[in-house]
């Protein structure tokens, strides 16, 4: 298949991609987390056509993105108050929340759950072609699956030119982490995935909340996950990824007393003449710049030949917690805490 250049910025290409949506077909498209990969979310072959582009495994659900409330209500069984404060305070914007869904929606998006997940962009282009489009729009990261996110129209044509209809060229993603998930059908909310919204800033709306297992460690093969997508490896370059916490001077003191020639090192910009085989990835405490290259830093060491990747972490708050749950994952949560090292500066 060939798969059509559209530009963000021009009126007839962004009718263009929503005709394609409208017809059954699967556009990459930008977002202000990651670029997502859009379909009709209300025909289940167009849906079908996004698993098998993806290489996605079957049981992991999608997204639907809306552009209004309206759409919401045709989706969703009941929004409870804790639910609409959430949505007046955050939406449009990075935070999906999960709701209990209605039977329009296809089995091939929900996976079998009662449950769905809903996110309203913050994102002009987005939100244009899902208006034009005249339905809602499911889309997961348009990255192959188990590679990492794409945050600019370049990755999503290394992974999937020739697998879709088109993809929408627009600048780098403002986030590059994907949005925040959380399930508000359980009693106590619950956040799945951290994103662009923080747990702090959620907590100040609606109160405690709590934190899936999975979004700090490794969850054995057996136990059932609350999100599907959490028992993948995700965000994976070739190499294999060793995530190094704790104060940024002992991580790379630790990292240049343990790396050997062939070993790639993904630090902060204030470490980055220090080591061979380096990419930095903000400063340390710019957290913002850090989620915007993470991945495509991740992305880069795929073209050297490197084989371990050590690499240094933010602090577990704020937005921090997103980046740094996406260095673990692309780790398997191979992960070494320099506190609990201190010996090794002996
Ligand atoms: O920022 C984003 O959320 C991007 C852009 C394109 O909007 N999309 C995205 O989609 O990251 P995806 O499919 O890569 O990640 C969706 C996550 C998966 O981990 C999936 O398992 C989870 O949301 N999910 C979807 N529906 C769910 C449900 N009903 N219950 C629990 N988890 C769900
Ligand atoms: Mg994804």
């Amino acid at each position: 298949m060939q798969t059509l250049k559209l530009l963000a910025n021009k009126k007839e290409d962004i009718k263009k991609a929503s005709e394609l949506i409208k017809k059954g077909e699967v556009v990459g498209i930008p977002t202000e987390t990651v670029y997502g990969l859009g379909a009709n979310a209300l025909d289940s072959s167009a849906v079908l056509k996004i698993f098998k582009a993806k290489g996605r495994p079957q049981d992991n659900p999608l997204i639907i993105h809306i552009a209004d409330l309206e759409m919401l209500s045709k989706l969703v069984l009941d929004v409870n108050d804790k639910t609409k404060k959430l949505i007046s305070a955050f939406w449009p914007g990075a935070l999906t929340i999960i709701f209990k869904k209605t039977d329009i929606i296809p089995k091939e998006i929900s996976c079998g759950l009662d449950t769905v997940a809903i996110r309203f962009p913050n994102h002009s282009v987005a939100l244009d072609i899902i208006k034009t489009s005249g339905v809602p729009v499911a889309a997961p990261s348009a990255n192959t699956s188990g590679r990492p996110s794409p945050t600019t129209a370049k990755h999503v044509f290394e992974d999937l030119d020739g697998k879709i209809s088109a993809i929408v060229e627009d600048s780098a993603c403002d986030f590059g982490v994907e949005s925040t998930v959380i399930d508000m059908t359980r009693e106590i909310p619950i956040l799945l995935r951290p994103g662009g919204v923080t747990k702090e800033e959620i907590e100040k709306i609606i109160g405690k909340i709590l934190v899936d297992d999975a979004v700090y460690s490794k969850i054995s093969d057996t136990k059932k996950v609350s999100s599907p997508g959490m028992k993948y490896r995700h965000y994976a370059p070739k190499a294999e990824v060793i995530v190094v916490c704790g104060d940024a001077f002992k991580t790379a003191l630790y990292i240049e007393k343990n790396k050997t020639k062939n070993d790639g090192v993904l630090c902060f910009d204030e470490f980055f003449e220090k080591f061979e085989n380096a990419k930095s990835f903000g400063s340390v405490n710019d957290i913002s710049e850090q989620g915007r290259q993470i991945f495509a830093k991740l992305r880069e060491f795929d073209e050297t030949n490197v084989q371990r990747i050590f690499s240094q972490c933010p602090v577990d708050e704020n937005f921090g917690l997103a980046v740094s749950n996406r260095l673990k994952k692309s780790a398997g949560f191979n992960v070494i805490n320099i506190e609990d090292k201190i010996w090794f500066l002996d």
